[in-house]
């Protein structure tokens, strides 16, 4: 049952039932930091707040939303406190990193900014409880609870990602009942789910580009981003790994990314995309370590779903023993990963137009007046040539990305499906 692995028909990995946005009482002097941190960023209070905060425990927290929202609360807070000020720090005070420590393991989640923590327990309704009877009434009615900035452009950051997750749900059950059929032997209802899953997984294109209209680049790229990197490869900072109050060994981890969203996963599991370590695309190279870490940065239910979903994908196989007899059956798979492809072209386009953009053009500007400078940051961050610049994820960007798309076309069945997605 999807519910044991909280996942909802309706909402998908998204909680089906409204994150809170409030903790209760006594963990007031963590909302009071989590409400105002633009303010305490701008005026650089933070980390001096920070180091004032009563010495929180867990025991109060009780329900799973409430470690959820603890879980946020702490990311938001832990990640300003590292970056938020002008000299970075490696040392987490143990009032924010003993409780988040333990809230992380309940949840299965490593304690670090994490798309589960920004995106999918990070909203609430604008009009609460106003009726939808749409999709788009229920999608016009959100907003983000938390941010760094209070920007527009970051609260767009995070709801593309939430409507993401909500158009992509019925890709879920959709993939499901496929395997299903297949076991059944039922190749007219493999080919119907088929066309639906193509059909869905080409809406997550469109939702992918509605980015633009709201989250501008320079602000995403220049303000928002600093904050979002975790502490793993950030040598030229001076961080490699933060120490976690009175823990002697440093804790080294990713910072959020999209690349994180189990639901993309899903996907690639259901059609057999699989990835492999970058520049050895062949298919008997190794699974790529970075997808495959990216699970443990999944809520631990989630993750543990994509594991069972690994076992009991029986899809492509079906349809590659049915290609002879039922070549519009071909036809439909291949539509499917014709869609996956075109979303990851769509979002190179995105990845070039938001990072590699953005770091040409503060090249351009010269060190003296580099993003981070401006933006109140912690100190000015070395320039970096196109070839180096790496994903808050801790990727080679577009060589990554771009093997994950390629990979993504040499999934299509059959010699015209290849030739097809190679060429187009
Ligand atoms: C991976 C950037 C929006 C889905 C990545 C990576 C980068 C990146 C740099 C490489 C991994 C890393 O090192 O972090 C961006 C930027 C975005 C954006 C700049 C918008 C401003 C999105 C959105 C989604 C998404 C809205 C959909 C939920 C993914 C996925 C991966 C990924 C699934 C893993 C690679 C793959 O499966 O192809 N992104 N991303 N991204 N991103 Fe995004
Ligand atoms: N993963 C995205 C980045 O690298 C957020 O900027």
């Amino acid at each position: 049952d999807l519910k044991d692995y909280d996942i909802s028909r309706k909402t998908g990995f998204l909680p089906e039932e409204l994150p809170l946005s409030h903790l209760p009482a006594y963990y007031e002097p963590w909302e009071l930091i989590v409400n105002n941190l633009p303010a305490l960023l701008l005026t650089k209070r933070v980390r001096s707040m920070v180091l004032n905060l009563p010495y929180l425990t867990c025991s109060h927290l009780a329900t799973d939303r409430e470690y959820r929202r603890a879980y946020s609360v702490l990311g938001y807070i832990a990640h300003a406190y590292i970056w938020g000020v002008n000299e970075i720090t490696d040392k987490l005070p143990k009032q924010i990193a003993d409780p988040w420590l333990e809230v992380s393991e309940k949840l299965g989640l490593p304690p670090v900014a994490t798309y589960a923590g920004l995106v999918l327990w990070n909203w609430q309704q604008i009009i609460p409880g106003e009726k939808a009877t749409t999709d788009e009434e229920f999608l016009n009615n959100l907003k983000v609870i938390d941010t760094f900035t209070g920007s527009l452009d970051e609260c767009w950051f995070y709801l593309v990602s939430v409507y993401f997750e909500y158009k992509g749900a019925p890709c879920i059950s959709t993939g499901l009942d496929a395997i299903k059929h297949a076991r059944e032997n039922n190749p007219e209802k493999v080919k119907e789910c088929l066309q639906a899953l193509a059909e869905q997984i080409d809406y997550l294109g469109s939702a992918l580009m509605k980015m633009q209209e709201m989250c501008d680049p320079h602000v995403f790229y220049f303000k928002l981003r600093p904050y979002l990197a975790g502490w793993k490869n950030m040598q030229d900072l001076g961080l490699n790994g933060v120490y976690y109050g009175d823990h002697p060994t440093p804790r080294v981890y990713s910072g959020g990314s999209n690349a994180q969203s189990s639901l993309i996963q899903t996907l690639d599991l259901l059609l057999n995309i699989s990835h492999h370590s970058t520049g050895e695309a062949s298919s008997s190279a190794k699974e790529n370590p970075f997808m495959n870490s990216m699970k443990k940065y999944m809520p631990g239910k989630h993750a543990k779903f994509l594991d069972h979903l690994a076992k009991v994908n029986v899809i492509r196989d079906y349809v590659i023993s049915h290609s002879k007899s039922d070549p519009e059956l071909l036809l439909a798979y291949n539509a499917a990963v014709a869609m996956m492809k075109t979303f990851r072209d769509k979002h190179i386009q995105i990845v070039t137009r938001y990072i590699v953009l953005q770091a040409q053009k503060s090249r351009s500007m010269g060190s003296e007046t580099t993003s981070t400078v401006r933006a109140g940051l912690a100190k000015a961050r070395p320039e970096k040539k196109t070839e180096e610049l790496r994903g808050t994820g801790g990727t080679a960007l577009l060589p990554f990305l771009k093997q994950c798309r390629d990979e993504t076309g040499n999934t299509a069945a059959g010699s015209w499906g290849k030739r097809l997605l190679r060429d187009g």
